[in-house]
């Protein structure tokens, strides 16, 4: 047997629970923690997690952070990871710009990663990340990416109505993902910084819109035919600490007044499917009244859905095979157990929330790690990539105002 097939033969025939290590402990890592620490109880798991380690950057509130959320250790260099062999898969938590360096790092260490989303801030970054899982995966090793919205029951139903060509022939793609607390008192946090996170809203929040269109239609993005970037707010108070909240809430001032934001606050954009759909993709932190609205509808010859996280238990359906007197848009409540993951929460219409997509992507992870499969499809790198391309695409097409297609950008 070659060396490699032997190296993926004890991969997946380990046992045991699988040492998970999480760095970065702000929001991304609460929710992260809530799901590793939640999964084993909502699911059946031949390989459970254990909460091995946390990697922060200030030793007190790391150390503060694991035993309130349930980690063993903590250290607050994240390199001590590599080394640790309790630590089978490292969960990469933090903020765009480090994405590459770590998850390539844990990749060469042999470790499985879970990467935040946009894979990275830049497509460049994007594609070595891709390397580095195509190498590592030569040895059982595996990636998967946190675009967790796939995993809300109704877009996983979504996705398996489309898939059993309830929708028919998909005529159009119509996705918005609306959120309002990007004002001007909003501070020069690490997503306003384009060296840090790569563009602004466009990475935050298209890059989950286009993850759904891609999901729900198994189609892919051919062209970006148009798209507008906007900076409403061009300069920001600097701040010394950010505070905790995902606006600034808290921040501490650093004495020095403004500094330029150089990211965007929106963008949209026009696209086409392979398949013939048309699309557009518009994402603000502007849409005053808009809290977390990631909203898609989708239109085919047979029916229509439509999603909106802010309403994320129920799904609305529109059968069009119906006897015309008998058509209108249906409420499904994706609560019931026949529902993709409702059956693992709670009896039917006693709703789940936020943090139960990425107990369920924990979940689906661990399956995957144990050789089993997930309930729905999991991004990898590879399909990161993908929307990753999307991305870039479309702020290639508003900055040089021309049409780019897919294949201009995703050759290596
Ligand atoms: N899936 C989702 O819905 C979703 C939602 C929000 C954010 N995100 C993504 O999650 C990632 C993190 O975002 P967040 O909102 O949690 O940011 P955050 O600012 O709340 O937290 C970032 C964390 O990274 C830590 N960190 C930074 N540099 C570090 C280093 N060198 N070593 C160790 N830790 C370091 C910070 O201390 C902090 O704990 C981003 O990629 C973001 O795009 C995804």
């Amino acid at each position: 047997m070659a060396k490699t097939d032997r190296a993926k033969e004890i991969r997946t025939q380990a046992t045991g629970p699988i040492g998970v290590a999480l760095i970065g402990t702000k929001f991304m890592g609460r929710a992260h923690s809530t799901a590793w620490g939640k999964c084993a109880q909502f699911f059946d798991l031949r390989r459970p997690p254990v909460m091995q380690a946390v990697a922060g950057r200030n030793p007190d509130e790391t150390c503060a952070f694991a035993s309130k959320w349930g980690w063993r250790t903590s250290t607050t260099n994240w390199k001590d990871l590599l080394k640790d062999d309790a630590v089978e898969l490292v969960d990469v938590s933090t903020p765009n710009h480090l994405h590459a360096e770590m998850s390539i790092a844990c990749l060469e260490a042999g470790k499985h990663v879970a990467c935040e989303k946009p894979l990275a801030g830049t497509l460049a970054d994007a594609k070595k990340m891709v390397l580095a899982a195509r190498s590592a995966a030569k040895k059982g090793v595996r990636t998967f990416v946190w675009y967790n919205y796939r995993r809300c029951p109704a877009v996983a139903l979504a996705h398996r109505l489309v898939r059993d060509g309830r929708l028919g022939r998909i005529f159009h793609v119509r996705a918005s993902y609306l959120q309002d607390w990007g004002g001007p008192d909003t501070p020069l946090l690490w997503r306003f910084q384009g060296d840090l996170a790569g563009s602004g809203a466009h990475g935050d929040l298209n890059a989950h819109i286009i993850d759904m269109a891609r999901f729900i239609t198994g189609d892919e993005v051919v062209e970006v035919t148009g798209a507008i970037e906007e900076t409403f707010i061009k300069e920001r108070a600097v701040v010394a600490n950010a505070g905790g909240e995902i606006s600034g809430k808290g921040a501490k001032s650093s004495g020095r007044k403004a500094g330029k934001s150089t990211v965007d606050d929106a963008v949209l954009f026009l696209a086409r499917f392979k398949q013939g759909a048309v699309a557009s993709f518009e994402a603000t932190r502007l849409a005053t009244g808009n809290q977390n609205r990631n909203n898609i509808e989708i239109n085919g010859e047979k029916g229509s859905i439509k999603f909106d996280f802010e309403r994320m238990n129920e799904l609305e359906w529109w059968d069009h095979t119906l006897d015309p007197k008998l058509r209108g848009w249906s409420r499904i409540m994706c609560t019931d157990g026949a529902h993709p993951y409702a059956g693992h929460y709670w009896p039917a219409a006693h709703l789940i929330g936020y943090e139960h997509s990425f107990i369920s992507q924990a979940a689906d992870i661990c399956a995957m790690v144990a050789g089993g499969s997930p309930v729905v499809p999991m991004p990898d790198f590879e399909d990161a990539l993908k929307t990753q391309c999307v991305l870039e695409a479309a702020i290639r097409s508003a900055r040089e105002r021309r049409p780019v297609p897919i294949r201009e950008l995703d050759k290596f």
